[in-house]
């Protein structure tokens, strides 16, 4: 995705984690200029993933993102549009309290960390960027991916998590949350 401004001179990683400040690194404290460009680039790719998912509204904005504790993993691709940069996707993250239900049907109070959003700029899919934010993301959380909890993942986002974490088998749940088999046994084991 293309902005009419260098995006290299606001992220200087290839990956850039934001919370809710906003700031990706020294380069943007104290430049509201930046700051405005950090949020215009949320806000777009908010709008695209939600889009891409067929969503009525973007569960992602820089508004959203400010009033929230989630982080934000975004990827760029430094040389593409003249070296200004391009932004590839992002992938959302955060924990939340849920009740779920364990193999045996025994609700269970959790609070993992949960994929709540992901996206990959449509003409740059099945290339393998979303696995490197991905893996970024779990080496960062220093995290199994059967340890998270899925929150509404689509079909491409099911078939990802199938080829590249083996992760076919979920726990039925009576809320919109998915998790695997593994999730409960890893749990007992950690604790
Ligand atoms: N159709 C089916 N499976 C797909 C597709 C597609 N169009 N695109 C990616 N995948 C899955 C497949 O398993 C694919 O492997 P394959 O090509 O051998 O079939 C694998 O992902 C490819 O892996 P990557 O290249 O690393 O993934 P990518 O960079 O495409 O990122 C993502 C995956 C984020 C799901 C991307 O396809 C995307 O943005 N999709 C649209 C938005 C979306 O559905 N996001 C998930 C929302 S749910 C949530 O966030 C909780």
């Amino acid at each position: 995705m293309e902005f009419p401004f260098n995006i290299n001179h606001l992220f200087s990683e290839r990956i850039s984690v934001l919370d809710e400040v906003l700031v990706a690194g020294r380069k943007s404290v104290g430049r509201p200029d930046h700051q405005a460009n950090i949020a215009t680039v949320i806000d777009e790719l908010g709008k695209a993933s939600a889009k891409a998912q067929q969503l009525p509204a973007s569960i992602t904005s820089a508004s959203k993102m400010q009033s929230q504790k989630h982080q934000l993993y975004l990827l760029k691709d430094g040389e593409r549009n003249g070296g200004r940069g391009v932004l590839v996707g992002f992938l959302k993250v955060g924990y939340k309290k849920l009740f779920l239900l364990d193999q045996q049907g025994v609700h269970i109070e959790a609070e993992p960390l949960c994929v709540l959003d992901f996206y990959i700029a449509e003409s740059l899919q099945r290339h393998g960027y979303g696995l490197e934010l991905f893996d970024f993301m779990l080496q960062h959380k220093n995290l199994e991916p059967v340890m998270m909890a899925y929150d509404r993942p689509s079909p491409k986002f099911q078939s990802f998590l199938s080829k590249h974490y083996c992760l076919t088998q979920s726990v039925p749940q009576v809320n919109n949350f998915v998790v695997f088999e593994g999730f409960f046994l890893n749990r007992a084991a950690a604790q």
